[in-house]
């Protein structure tokens, strides 16, 4: 990838200069249309939490035969820590953006994997748009929306969430655990709460880092005297925060400050980019990026 790196300045320079758009075909661009699709997850340091989006990419490509799919990761901490590792990685949106239009690519549709709107896929969206209409680079980019993004996606979401605990007991909660965030965007959470109460009373979200936090939800088991709960990531991946946040032996996790009330947890540690019911919701959103992204120009 070394290689890449005058490219990126190049392209670092192009993007300062270009503040409006230069028409895709001046100066004889006269390549043959190429299209490929672009996932981008945040990313995972765990091979646990690969596998899932291995498991999507499988899909994706079973579900679009002959178009070529590529990866990129939004999580610069995540790239880092495996480049100091030695360990393959897909780069950044950027990267693989400007490696695709090198590969003769022209246009793309980028597919995101996170959960939300927020943070990670704002800038998604950001870099995206600074790619389109670049001279001689793609002619055509669209993106197609993270999981949880429209009143509609909720309510599927949640269908799907609840017909995905296969072995769930009889009178076992289920709490699905979410990322959140200080983006707006993290109103999502309580929004899929409500969606999974209009179904099912005693599935809860909380979320590690937003709103609604695991103090929201313990008064709720007490409450409801739930005598036993699994734990699900409400996320693309089961990795760091999954395997630590949610299911780990310390004090603080999700598991051990519900076991300290007295009830039971069972942790399922499996994304929801490798579940079935859940990632082909995301293949909707993706074939929805391919769709507008046959109607650009
Ligand atoms: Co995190």
């Amino acid at each position: 990838m070394r290689h890449l790196k005058p490219l990126l300045s190049l392209l670092a320079l192009l993007l300062l200069l270009s503040a409006q758009a230069v028409p895709a075909l001046a100066h004889g661009d006269s390549r043959p249309d190429k299209e490929a699709i672009l996932l981008v997850a945040f990313g995972s340091s765990m091979p646990e939490g690969q596998k899932a989006l291995k498991a999507f990419d499988a899909q994706a490509r079973a579900a679009f035969p002959g178009i070529e799919v590529r990866w990129a990761w939004t999580s610069r901490i995540i790239r880092d820590k495996l480049t100091t590792a030695k360990t393959a990685h897909p780069g950044s949106p950027a990267l693989a953006l400007a490696q695709l239009a090198e590969d003769g690519y022209t246009r793309v549709a980028v597919q995101s994997l996170h959960s939300i709107p927020g943070e990670e896929f704002t800038d998604l969206e950001e870099t995206v748009k600074r790619f389109g209409g670049m001279p001689k680079g793609l002619r055509a980019i669209s993106l197609g929306r993270p999981l949880l993004s429209t009143p509609e996606d909720l309510k599927l979401a949640a269908k799907a969430l609840l017909d995905s605990q296969a072995g769930r007991k009889e009178g076992e909660a289920v709490l699905f655990m979410g990322h959140g965030t200080e983006h707006p965007a993290n109103a999502m959470y309580p929004a899929m709460q409500y969606q999974l109460w209009t179904l099912d009373p005693t599935a809860f979200v909380a979320t590690v880092e937003g709103a609604p936090a695991l103090d929201d939800v313990l008064p709720l088991l007490k409450r409801d005297h739930i005598r036993s709960v699994r734990l699900v990531p409400l996320m693309a991946v089961a990795g760091d925060h999954a395997h630590n946040d949610m299911a780990g032996k310390e004090e603080d996790s999700f598991a051990s400050q519900i076991k300290a009330l007295g009830i039971q947890t069972t942790p399922v540690l499996r994304g929801l980019a490798e579940t079935p019911a859940v990632s082909a919701l995301w293949l909707e959103h993706l074939r929805d990026a391919v769709k507008a992204l046959k109607e650009m120009k």
